[in-house]
Formats: structure tokens, C-alpha cells, sequence
């Protein structure tokens, strides 16, 4: 018999409904319990809820791993319960397997490397805010696609399927596995999109171009060249990194604006004051709100005695809220500085597409406000996604606004 927990024990479900009804409030009441403690859900799991001990186990990444192992069943290591997709690089892996893929990764993810997208992006941007800016009325989780289309041209895959990407990893993510939109996702849109990127590498093998995919198969890994399920696992795990957050991050930030309309106006007469509010909407909406490792040998955190093999939530969404790492957690300051939250991750694997989630935030917010600067949110008709365990969000935000005129080609970019 494993030894009971000898930290709190509640109950807790990070992807229920009631956990969705009000995460911060779920992890308000969690810390006040302490900096760890135990859920029976899915299995029994740990959920890590300072900030001090959330850097801690993020940091000690040989004992706190982020690979796969049969602990918690089979899939995805970082999310529980573990969902069934394809292997991820470089997020699980634990160093030093990680590092050649990052290294693959990082002169294309550089402050630099984005810098030279903005143009693409600005004009995604236009484009999507010119597709409704002459009715007055929209729904802002369809202008939110930027980032979805942005990710699938920067790859060099096709654009206009940004939709089914978009909603097939949201799917997994975000719905129950007993689910018609769970089980619709992994029968048949996580095999279209399997088809769609080995079609790619197949492609850029034989006719490279100037693309992200190009880049990657041509990279090595240890002096050989790399293999096509290595690529595979680096493109599914960008189009999953850079569809959903981004999104998730914008929409929360602009229902935020419409129910404080003093600091949308602060922002729209300044809109070099988006940098830090980015920066606190990434602190106090975590659009990825928790992600999970496997605890390798015995350890202490926060006092409590773990096992190898135990299962650990790190509540990043939790650590952004922490009263001893930020001073009055719950407010949203847009001035906020410095602002070293956990929004991005921590440690190895801290975000490889933060730089790009920064620039499309910055671009979407920018632009939402110059064009439409008189945005209101029907507040009761918005729909958050139904679990917010890992990603937070809003699927459905009507808006109206005062038309204006298109900017860009009628032609998409
Ligand atoms: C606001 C937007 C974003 C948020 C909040 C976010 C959040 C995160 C977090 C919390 C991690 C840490 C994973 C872990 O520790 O297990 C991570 C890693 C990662 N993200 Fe993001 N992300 C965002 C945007 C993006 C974009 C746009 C891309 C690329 C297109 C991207 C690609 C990645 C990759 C490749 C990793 C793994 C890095 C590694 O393991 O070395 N992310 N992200």
C-alpha cells in the first residue's frame, strides 16, 4: 500500500467544470491550504501552488522530469490526464536531450528572427480586423485566429485550414475524453493534421523553401541529419504551442478592457504602455494555466515527501497569483514592474515562442483598440472554454463597435 500523502489532501479537479467556474478563486483557497497539496482525480496527483515551490520543482528538472514514462498512463507528459498525441520536442525531453532541438530552435525564435515577422504579422492582422471591421459587430475569438495563422505561415503550411488546427488541438485540450469534440478530434482531425505535416517534411526534403519547416529538416541532430519523426514532433509541438495561447491570452485581455474601460483608453492613448500590460495579462490570466512533470527520486517539496513516479501539477496560474511573489496579486496593473511571472514557464523549458506570443499579443491588442476603440463585449453572452485546466479562454466573444473601413487587399496575405 502506497503511503497516504502527508500533505493536505482536497478535492480538486483542474479540468472539471466547477474548477472552470472560477480558477483564480480554486487556487486562491488551494494556497491558503499550503505550497503543495494531493487530489485523488485522475489517479492522484500533486498540485504545486506557490510560487517559491513552483520555481523549485520547474528548476530541478532532472528530479521534476517532463518525459514520458507509464506513470499516469500513456500520452502527452505534461498535461494530465496525459492526452493522446504524438511525442513533443524538445518539451519532453529532459536535458541534455533537449538542448540540440532547442538549439535547433532558438535563431529562429530570437528577439531578432521575430522582429523581422512583424511586417507578416501586422498584415494578418489587418486582414482578419478587415474581414468584419465594416459590420460593427464580430466575434472576437474569430479575430483571435492571428496567432493560428500566423504559427501555419511562419511553418509554411496552408493557411486557410487555420480553423480545423485550431479547433482539433483545442479539443483535446479543453474537453473531457468522453466527449463528441474529444473523440471527433483524435479519430479524425489529429490524423488530417498527421497527413498535413509528414506531407510537408516529405515536401521540403525534395524542394525547400524559406520556411520554418525547411529549416528544421535540414538541421542535425548530433552530426546526423535529423529524423522525420523528430521534425514531426518539433512541428506538432509549435503549431500546439502557437495556436492556442496566444489566442487564449488576447481574448482574456480583451474582455479584461471592456470591463475596465479606464485602462483601454490608457492603452489606446499610449500604446507603448501595451509592452508591460502583456506582460501582466500573461501574469494574471495564464493562458497556460498548469503543466505536469513525474517525479524521478525522492524528494522534499514544500515538506511534503514525494515518490518517483509521482504525478505533479505546476500551477502557474497559482504562482502569478501568489501574495509573497507579487504585491496585490489580484489586481490587474498594466504598469506592473518588474513582473517575473510564471506565464511563460520556467527553467529548460521556459516558452521557445514567447518573444513571437509577445508580438502578436502587442499587434492584436494594438490594433483592436486603434480600429475599434469603442469595442463593447455582450458580457452575458461570452463562452469560456468548459475546462480551463490548461488553457484559459474565451471560444465565443460577441463585440460591437463602430464600423470603419478596411486597410489591407480584400486578398488574403
Ligand atoms: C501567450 C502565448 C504563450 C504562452 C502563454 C506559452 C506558454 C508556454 C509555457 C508555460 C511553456 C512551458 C512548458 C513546460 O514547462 O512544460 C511553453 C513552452 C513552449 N512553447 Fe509556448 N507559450 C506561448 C506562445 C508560444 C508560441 C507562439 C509558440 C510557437 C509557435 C510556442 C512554442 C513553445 C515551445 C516550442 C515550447 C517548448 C520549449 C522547450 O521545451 O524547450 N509558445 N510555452
Amino acid at each position: 500500500m502506497p503511503e497516504p500523502p502527508s500533505c493536505p489532501i482536497v478535492d480538486f479537479d483542474h479540468t472539471s467544470s466547477e474548477h472552470a467556474a472560477d480558477p483564480v478563486g480554486a487556487y486562491r483557497r488551494l494556497r491558503e491550504l499550503g505550497p503543495i497539496v494531493w487530489t485523488a482525480a485522475h489517479g492522484g496527483y500533486y498540485v504545486v501552488t506557490e510560487y517559491d515551490e513552483v520555481f523549485e520543482a520547474a528548476r530541478s528538472d532532472q528530479v521534476f522530469s517532463s518525459a514520458r514514462s507509464p506513470h499516469g498512463g500513456e500520452g502527452l507528459a505534461t498535461v494530465i490526464p496525459k492526452v493522446p498525441v504524438h511525442l513533443h520536442i524538445p518539451v519532453e525531453l529532459d536535458p541534455p536531450r533537449s538542448r540540440p532541438y532547442r538549439k535547433i530552435l532558438n535563431p529562429k525564435t530570437s528577439p531578432d528572427a521575430i522582429s523581422a515577422l512583424v511586417p507578416r504579422i501586422q498584415d494578418w492582422t489587418t486582414w482578419f480586423i478587415d474581414q468584419v471591421i465594416e459590420d460593427g459587430k464580430c466575434d472576437f475569438a474569430s479575430v483571435i485566429g492571428v496567432p493560428a495563422v500566423v504559427t501555419l505561415d511562419w511553418l509554411g503550411l496552408d493557411t486557410s485550414d487555420w480553423r480545423r488546427y485550431s479547433s482539433a488541438l483545442h479539443a483535446v485540450l479543453a474537453n473531457q475524453p468522453d466527449s463528441p469534440e474529444h473523440r471527433h478530434a483524435v479519430e479524425v482531425d489529429l490524423p488530417w493534421i498527421t497527413e498535413q505535416i509528414r506531407a510537408a517534411i516529405d515536401d521540403r526534403r525534395q524542394r525547400p523553401r524559406d520556411d520554418l519547416i525547411s529549416w528544421i529538416v535540414a538541421a542535425e541532430i548530433d552530426g546526423a541529419p535529423i529524423s522525420t519523426d523528430d521534425a514531426y514532433s518539433m512541428i506538432e509541438l509549435l503549431i500546439s504551442g502557437g495556436v492556442g495561447t496566444t489566442a487564449s491570452l488576447v481574448s482574456q485581455a480583451l474582455v479584461h478592457l471592456a470591463r475596465h474601460p479606464e485602462q483601454r483608453e490608457e492603452l489606446r492613448a499610449d500604446p507603448t504602455l501595451l509592452e508591460r500590460a502583456v506582460e501582466e495579462f500573461l501574469r494574471a490570466f495564464s493562458p497556460t494555466q498548469a503543466l505536469a512533470r513525474t517525479v524521478t527520486r525522492e524528494v522534499t517539496l514544500g515538506g511534503c515527501p514525494l515518490q518517483p513516479g509521482d504525478r505533479v501539477l505546476l500551477a502557474w496560474a497559482s504562482a502569478n497569483r501568489d501574495p509573497s511573489a507579487f504585491e496585490n496579486p489580484d489586481v490587474v496593473d498594466i504598469g506592473r514592474w518588474p513582473n517575473r511571472h510564471a506565464g511563460f514557464g520556467i527553467g529548460v523549458h521556459r516558452c521557445a515562442g514567447a518573444h513571437l506570443g509577445r508580438a502578436m499579443a502587442r499587434e492584436l491588442l494594438g490594433q483592436v483598440l486603434r480600429r475599434m476603440p469603442d469595442y463593447e463585449i455582450d458580457l452575458d453572452a461570452v463562452q469560456t472554454y468548459p475546462s480551463q485546466g490548461v488553457n484559459a479562454g474565451y471560444q465565443r466573444i460577441p463585440a460591437r463597435f463602430t464600423p470603419g473601413q478596411r486597410l489591407g487587399s480584400p486578398v488574403a496575405p
